[in-house]
């Protein structure tokens, strides 16, 4: 049966969805988290950790080499071990990276080539373009990338929405990446059929502490949020993200089936609007005014917060101060 366990590791505040038909070792790495080990035989014990909750699968593995006080205490070769409980928790004795993305390395060159071009509201092209399926595990949402088209490399990195995937939630080799269309000098230069190279990933640094996030951004900053949320969520299905975008009028409004999808998928994600500059209608689920005036009627203490903000917004920033939040914790 191929089902998935969710994997807990508290400790890194790890909440990971792996399929259950590989070692931990191995699922974990599909679904693009490193976790600690190295000889994968079941010899060095790298990537020994205590069972906390759930149950594994140990019959197929070689575990000869952990003592029977081990195995009594619950300890496991996490690359000998199958997931066989709908939620495993661990304890690794071994530190694990600090960034634990199985991409954590430098960024890679592949070709690829172009096959549609869609434009996404007023400022957004989506490009769906192949991928190498064998590496694909290591691409997910949230991450970034460049571009190079005929030799010329792009000076912003684009973010990763979503990998393409097919029903059954497998890749099917293609994924979808987010470009402005005042990115002009690319999105000029991108035709369908056309081969352009990909430099990535790149990483997102986020910091993975196990505190709520809130988002607070304007139409510009918006995909780049939605990625690190994405990101978060990603290694942290149960995290607490608040995202609170704000616009001139509802046409302006972009990307909001996308935060509805992320809240289907994850309980932890709540998104507000607030719009700026039309008069207060009522049925409505926004919020009207500026938003240095309705933040707390949305959210009342910040202390506990890592809050990402457009940090050039100086009233934003003071008015978050008002509401607790602590300077080390915006970014
Ligand atoms: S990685 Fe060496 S025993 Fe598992």
């Amino acid at each position: 049966m191929n089902d998935k366990t969710t994997l807990k590791i508290p400790k890194y505040n790890l909440n990971l969805k792996i399929n259950n038909n590989k070692n931990i070792v191995q699922a974990a790495l599909e679904a693009g988290v490193k976790l600690s080990f190295s000889c994968r035989s079941g010899v060095c014990g790298t990537c020994k950790a205590k069972i906390i909750n759930g149950k594994t699968d140990n019959s197929k593995g070689i575990t000869h080499n952990l003592t029977n006080e081990e195995k009594s205490n619950n300890i496991i070769f996490t690359c000998q071990s199958l997931p066989l409980s709908k939620t495993l928790e661990l304890e690794f004795l071994s530190p694990l990276s600090k960034s634990l993305l199985a991409n954590d390395n430098k960024p890679k060159e592949y070709i690829v080539e172009i096959l549609t071009i869609n434009k996404l509201h007023e400022s957004y092209i989506e490009l769906i373009t192949s991928f190498p399926k064998r590496i694909f595990t290591f691409l997910h949402d949230g991450m970034k990338i460049q571009l190079n088209i005929a030799g010329k490399l792009s000076e912003n990195k684009y973010n990763i929405i979503t990998p393409k995937l097919n029903p059954d939630g497998s890749n099917n080799g293609l994924i979808s990446i987010y470009i402005p269309i005042n990115d002009k000098e690319i999105y000029q230069n991108l035709f369908p059929g056309e081969t352009i190279t990909i430099i990535g990933p790149h990483k997102n640094d986020i910091p993975v502490n196990g505190k709520p996030y809130l988002f607070i951004t304007n139409k510009e900053n918006l995909i780049s949020s939605l990625s690190k949320i994405k990101q978060i969520l990603f290694i942290n299905n149960d995290a607490k993200v608040m995202l609170i975008s704000y616009y001139e009028n509802k046409h302006k409004i972009q990307f909001m089936d996308e935060m509805h999808k992320i809240q289907n998928i994850y309980k932890g994600f709540n998104y507000k609007i607030i719009i700026t500059k039309e008069k207060v209608a009522s049925n409505t689920r926004f919020i009207f005014g500026k938003p240095v005036d309705v933040l707390n009627k949305i959210i009342s203490n910040l202390n506990n917060h890592i809050i990402f903000i457009d940090k050039k917004n100086g009233k934003l920033i003071k008015k978050i101060i008002e509401l607790e939040g602590l300077k080390e914790n915006i970014y």
